[in-house]
């Protein structure tokens, strides 16, 4: 952790924001990522100064010399969080300060400073309470949260930059996928993987989301929702999707999901999950779980159920997979028990609907 000061937030309201008859029809049917709300939080860091200049301000363009290393070597790491209207009428964050230390750990692996987590926190806040107004009205909405950090140093040379900027943005959202259908099918890419041993796997940088586009784009060009990426060394165990971790559900009351060897988000809501299957009575393990191994557990009825989870795509079903040796059904092909089960349970939670008895959700008012 960075020993700097806790920063001041200096705040700019919006002169011109987004007019109501507008706002509201963005409100009504936001999809996902395409909509954003009046505001930012911008804060610099430079090499001795730490972090300073920080502000919640309009939403607008920003400018960069087009030498700034994020261009050339992609020094840049994201975050993606939630704010929800709870049922009472108040807003809350679903567990912000495991972003803000995942945020960091991808920070380490990039070589970029870390940012004190009540900074990150504290940032967050400052842009939900400017944005109070873009809470989406659609059910299930919520308002995506997107803290970012990249290299703003014109500098050509390739050695982590001694300037940075850390930005969050907000984008009212309702569902990932757009076709809102109750399953997802997922392709199993045999030609791309999405990270190796020892590379950037489980931090959360841009890189990885520029590498997964080819493998995605050939998902959705065959009918399929998602890609789903299978182990680098031996090509033989699932990973991961594009931005989801994946779960599998058997007969026998298990649940297993992939190990973090480093090679995959440890993504939140899959933490969250594991201590909600556990309370829910499955015996829950992180464990290495091959395609051949998932094809075959499929066709017997030993596997009930796969779901992805994260926190655009929230608990997804899926219902189909398929890949160069064919396809098979996952159960019925729609919404397993335990997957709508363990769903409920969580939506709840940041929903303020089931008493949160993990100490996940933190209240903004
Ligand atoms: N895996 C990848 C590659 C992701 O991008 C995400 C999304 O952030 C996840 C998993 C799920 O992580 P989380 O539950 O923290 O959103
Ligand atoms: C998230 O779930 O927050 C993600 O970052 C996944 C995707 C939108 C990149």
């Amino acid at each position: 952790m960075a020993d700097f000061p806790a920063v001041e937030f200096n705040r700019l309201p919006h002169p011109a924001p987004v007019g109501l008859a507008e706002r509201n029809s963005a409100l009504a049917n936001p999809g996902f990522g395409t909509v954003f709300s009046d505001h930012m939080v911008s804060i610099d860091w430079t090499d001795g100064l730490g972090w300073h200049n920080a502000k919640v301000g309009p939403r607008e363009p920003i400018t960069l010399d087009p030498a700034a290393a994020v261009l050339h070597y992609a020094q840049e790491i994201f975050e993606g969080l939630k704010a929800y209207r709870l049922s009472d009428g108040g807003t809350a964050l679903f567990r912000p300060d495991a972003n803000a230390r995942r945020f960091n750990e991808s920070a380490k692996r990039l070589a970029m400073p870390e940012i004190p987590e009540e900074t990150f926190i504290g940032a967050v806040r400052e842009l939900v309470a400017a944005d109070a107004d873009w809470f989406p009205s659609v059910e299930g909405g919520s308002l995506y949260l997107r803290p970012f950090m990249f290299a703003s140093e014109p500098f050509l040379g390739v050695r982590p930059a001694k300037q940075y900027k850390f930005l969050v943005i907000a984008s009212p959202a309702g569902n990932y996928f757009k076709s809102g259908a109750p399953a997802v099918s997922i392709w199993v890419s045999s030609d791309y993987t999405r990270a190796a041993p020892g590379g950037t796997g489980a931090a959360k940088c841009g890189g990885n989301y520029a590498a997964s586009l080819v493998p995605q784009a050939e998902a959705i060009a065959r009918g399929h929702d998602q890609v789903v990426f299978l182990d680098a060394a031996e090509h033989k165990y699932i990973e991961e999707l594009g931005g989801m971790n994946l779960f599998f559900v058997f007969d026998d009351g298990r649940m297993v999901t992939p190990p973090l060897t480093g090679t995959i988000l440890p993504g939140i809501t899959r933490d969250s999950l594991l201590a909600l299957a556990r309370e829910e009575g499955l015996t829950v393990s992180e464990e290495r779980y091959s395609l051949d191994q998932w094809r075959k557990d499929a066709e017997s009825g030993k596997l009930v159920e796969t779901f992805a989870c994260g926190t655009a795509a929230v608990v997804t079903p899926v219902g189909k997979v398929a890949g160069h040796d064919g396809e098979f059904t996952i159960g019925s092909g729609g919404p397993g028990q335990m997957t709508s089960k363990l769903r409920e349970k969580l939506v709840g939670i940041q929903r303020g609907t089931v008493p949160d008895t993990h100490g996940w959700v933190t209240r903004l008012d």
